[in-house]
């Protein structure tokens, strides 16, 4: 691989700022020194174009991470063993807790069985890590360690959350078409994922989810996470070795939630 040494350094500051920066920072820098010669487009293509700073940024991570406009949030270092409770208190935002909080809280005062109570306390939890697909990614971080019922109803809540049901009472939000607009059609995937699980036997449990979700955004209610530790210690595996640290399929996942100021 070919690098120009000199414009490398120049873009640092030259000589004597390179070496004062950090190994992980020099290494970052590197990187981005080597993807902006990549990233001239190939003739022809198409671009966005330069940045007029009023346009909306593209959201493809998650809170945790920042939105591309305001300064992301500091973060407190995690235990060497992080569980799943430390996660919640030292690696989510402020506002996802609380609506999580409020949704477990409704399911709770309904009599719903644990497995329910679970999934709406994880239901948004992967917007930590990534917006996009949010029940897909906060399926797919808890999945080694909670029932698969639990994974499922995570999973389709994002598809069903635009399909009525009556018999439970769940009507098309209000706050969709403010969002979505009148009439919108989700995608393909999306339907397709809704019909998949309409027909699941754990269908109810999803479609719970929806219905919990939609009592959860009170800016007034606050609730405790004390009585769910209880629920979470039945019902969760806990890795001994600590999330992000036991060589699971999704540790890495967890990882980017610890260090997501971690270089490459
Ligand atoms: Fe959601
Ligand atoms: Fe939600």
């Amino acid at each position: 691989m070919q690098i120009d040494r000199d414009s490398f350094l120049a873009t640092l500051g030259g000589d004597h700022a390179a070496r004062s920066m950090s190994a992980e920072a020099r290494a970052d820098a590197l990187d981005r020194f080597l993807l902006a010669q990549l990233n001239a487009p190939p003739s022809g293509a198409r671009t966005l174009g330069a940045s007029t700073g009023t346009e909306t940024l593209r959201r493809g991570s998650g809170v945790l991470f920042g939105d591309g406009r305001t300064r992301p949030v500091e973060l407190a270092p995690m235990p060497e063993r992080p569980t799943l409770l430390d996660f919640f208190r030292l690696r989510s935002t402020f506002g996802v807790v609380r609506h999580l909080l409020q949704s477990a809280d409704d399911a709770r005062r309904a009599g719903a069985g644990e497995h329910e109570i679970l999934a709406c306390l994880l239901h948004d939890f992967g917007q930590a890590l990534l917006r996009v697909d949010h029940g897909w990614w906060s399926a797919q971080l808890v999945e080694p360690y909670v029932a698969e019922e639990v994974t499922f109803a995570i999973r389709y809540h994002q598809a069903l959350r635009f399909f009525p049901d009556e018999s439970v009472g769940y009507h098309y939000p209000e706050l969709y078409v403010r969002i979505f607009g009148e009439g919108y059609v989700p995608e393909p995937y999306i339907v397709a994922a809704y019909e998949y699980a309409r027909s699941h036997r754990w269908y109810m449990a999803a479609r719970m989810v929806t219905v919990h979700d939609l009592y959860a955004f009170d800016p007034d209610r606050r609730v405790e996470l004390d009585p769910f530790i209880e629920i979470i210690e039945r019902n969760f595996r806990q890795p001994p070795e600590g999330l992000g640290f036991d060589a699971s399929p999704v540790a890495h996942m967890w990882r980017s939630l610890i260090f997501p100021d971690h270089p490459l």
